[in-house]
């Protein structure tokens, strides 16, 4: 388990490991499961971790393979909530205490903090990375630099 501030040296463990799922030969939405399983289970305070990805017909979210409770927001409009906002500024958004968001859609009374992180391909937004915690200013640095890390690993996917 890695702990919150314990200088997540462990961080370029889950690098290769999810180098390893993305060469494997699982379908890709296999993959994106696995990797949001292994994000949930190596980091206490990614209590949330899923995936949604991207519908520019539509301009549309749609929600992929995730871990965590069961959400009713299946599809979410550009614009619209933390992940919403991701589709239209094209950056990572950490919130550190969703309370302080007033563009937010809740997913429970639990989660207190949100990182949503974009995944690109050539340039277009493919899908996003979304990890809701219960802990309140829980991401570090170090978060977000393992998640765009990890994100740029799977643009391969799409
Ligand atoms: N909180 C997100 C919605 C997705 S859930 O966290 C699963 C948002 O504001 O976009």
């Amino acid at each position: 388990m890695i702990q919150k501030n314990s200088g997540n040296n462990q961080y370029p463990l889950l690098v290769e490991s999810v180098s390893n799922i993305v060469q494997s030969s699982q379908t890709r939405d296999e993959k994106l499961m696995a990797i949001c399983q292994l994000l949930h289970e190596s980091v206490p305070y990614y209590h949330w971790v899923g995936f949604y990805i991207a519908d520019h017909r539509k301009k549309e979210l749609n929600l992929g393979p995730f871990v965590g409770v069961s959400t009713e927001h299946i599809k979410i409009p550009f614009g619209r909530g933390v992940c919403g906002q991701v589709a239209e500024t094209l950056d990572m958004i950490v919130v550190q205490n969703v309370d302080l968001e007033s563009n937010y859609i809740s997913c429970g009374i639990d989660v207190k903090s949100e990182i949503v992180v974009p995944v690109f391909k050539d340039g277009r937004l493919m899908a996003e990375l979304d990890i809701d915690s219960h802990a309140e200013h829980p991401f570090t640095e170090k978060d977000k630099v393992l998640l765009k890390n990890l994100c740029r690993q799977i643009s391969s996917l799409f």
